[in-house]
């Protein structure tokens, strides 16, 4: 079989390190792809957002299956694309990946439905949003409707930060016509859970919980990041909580998206917040999180393009997953001065150690082939290194030990991933 995979980053390396082990898979492309990828894939320098490129290179090179890693092509539309081509693509259609796309989509559809999530009013204009604003208790969520690479979320202590919010988001537009409706929502507090699941718009089957680490600095201070680490399984995640999900939010949000004529194909991800008054959710995604993917999946025991397939073929209900009954931890090693500025271009030492290697992987991010050919850093986040252990506690230590053997010059990381662990 030939698969090709859309995406750069450290999630669709992950995603290529296990399309590369399936043995029904016998040549992978990845386009745009990095350094790291082309150690599994053959890299094609075609853009993510080139959706009619894609499909040419596709049907052109024979591609038994497209696995879109990306949020943007997908809320875009490419599997519509693909799919008006006859061709066999892993992911949900666009009228489908606005459970993603649109967050006062996403809202309506939980409220429609009974999904337990947090109050909210969505909002079309700045003096809407001011009345609204005047009837809230404090903190307050303001949240962009679209995408917004992860930035469009405020959370708001007082009146003056919110007004500040409003201005950003729907007068100044800072994330464009992201900004054209806003959901202003309930602030909940709580332990925060990720859960990815596969769907074939029927049914769905829950992967393995994680969580990430979204700030910049230690103790979670600092900028909002793409991510700065992940654990899984996570230990908040308990059996109970997974059991109310299954009831109350897994199912029901296939069922809800199906029932809308919206039949969700590919990955959802739920964002969810364990509170006092149990599991809600945060946010929907429609794809594997990014340094998600990089935990999650080096765990699961399936050959995931069976798994895929399957979601393809509508047949999931055949397939149950497993996996390992151990731990993940991964920890991103930056670009100093990620997420506002920072160097590129340094000469990246030590990947060899983890050559040939089951229990620690380094899944990259942001690398390139200087024209040398030796890997040289090219992004704000340019690694994830991760490492198993039996335990989150060894997996951990395995991880942070396993960051000492790659080196560039202003390598940074956060050193307290996993430290929710101990409160456990
Ligand atoms: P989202 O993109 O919706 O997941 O929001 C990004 C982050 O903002 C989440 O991971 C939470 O940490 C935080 N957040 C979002 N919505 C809420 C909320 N209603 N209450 C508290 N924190 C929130
Ligand atoms: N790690 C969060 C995300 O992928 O959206």
């Amino acid at each position: 079989m030939k698969v090709l995979i859309v995406g750069s980053g450290g999630r669709e390396h992950a995603i290529a390190w296990a399309v590369a082990r399936s043995p029904k898979v016998d040549k992978i492309y990845c386009a745009p792809g990095n350094a790291g990828i082309s150690e599994y894939a053959e890299c094609v320098s075609i853009g993510a957002m080139e959706f009619d490129r894609l499909a040419e290179f596709a049907e052109e090179k024979g591609i038994d299956l497209t696995i879109i890693g990306m949020d943007d092509p997908l809320v875009g539309g490419i599997v519509d694309v693909f799919e008006s081509k006859g061709l066999r693509v892993f992911g949900p259609r666009k009228n489908a990946a606005i459970l993603e796309g649109s967050k006062a989509f996403s809202k309506e559809l939980m409220q429609k439905y009974g999904i337990p999530t947090a109050g909210y009013k969505t909002v079309h204009s700045a003096e809407e949003a001011r009345e609204a604003l005047k009837t809230t208790s404090f903190p307050v969520v303001l949240k962009a409707d679209g995408l917004a690479l992860g930035k469009g979320v405020l959370i708001c202590n007082t009146p003056e930060e919110a007004e500040a919010g409003v201005v950003e988001i729907m007068e100044d537009k800072k994330f464009g016509s992201a900004g054209d409706q806003m959901v202003i929502e309930e602030f909940m507090t709580g332990r925060e859970v990720s859960v990815l699941s596969f769907c074939d718009g029927k049914t769905i089957r829950p992967m393995t919980s994680a969580q990430d680490h979204k700030r910049a600095g230690d103790g979670d201070t600092g900028l909002n990041t793409g991510g700065m680490g992940t654990f899984s399984p996570s230990p908040f995640y308990t059996e109970e909580v997974d059991a109310f999900c299954r009831e109350h939010i897994y199912q029901k949000t296939v069922d809800a998206m199906r029932a809308e004529g919206r039949p969700f194909v590919g990955i959802i991800f739920f964002g969810l917040m364990i509170t006092a008054d149990g599991p809600k959710v945060l946010e929907y995604n429609c794809r594997f999180g990014d340094p998600e993917a990089q935990v999650v999946i080096p765990r699961m025991k399936n050959d995931m393009i069976e798994v895929m397939e399957a979601c393809v073929d509508g047949k999931l209900d055949e397939v149950e997953l497993s996996f390992e009954d151990n731990a993940c931890v991964c920890v991103v090693l930056a670009s100093e001065g990620y997420p506002v500025s920072y160097q590129k271009g340094y000469p990246i030492r030590g990947l060899e150690n983890f050559k040939g290697c089951d229990d620690k992987f380094v899944f990259h991010a942001g690398t390139k082939f200087d024209a040398e050919g030796n890997y040289v850093t090219n992004g704000g986040r340019v690694l994830g290194v991760t490492a198993k252990g039996k335990t989150l506690v060894e997996a951990r230590a395995n991880a942070y030990k396993a960051t000492e053997l790659v080196q560039f010059d202003n390598k940074y990381m956060r050193h307290d991933i996993g430290k929710a662990i101990d409160e456990a």
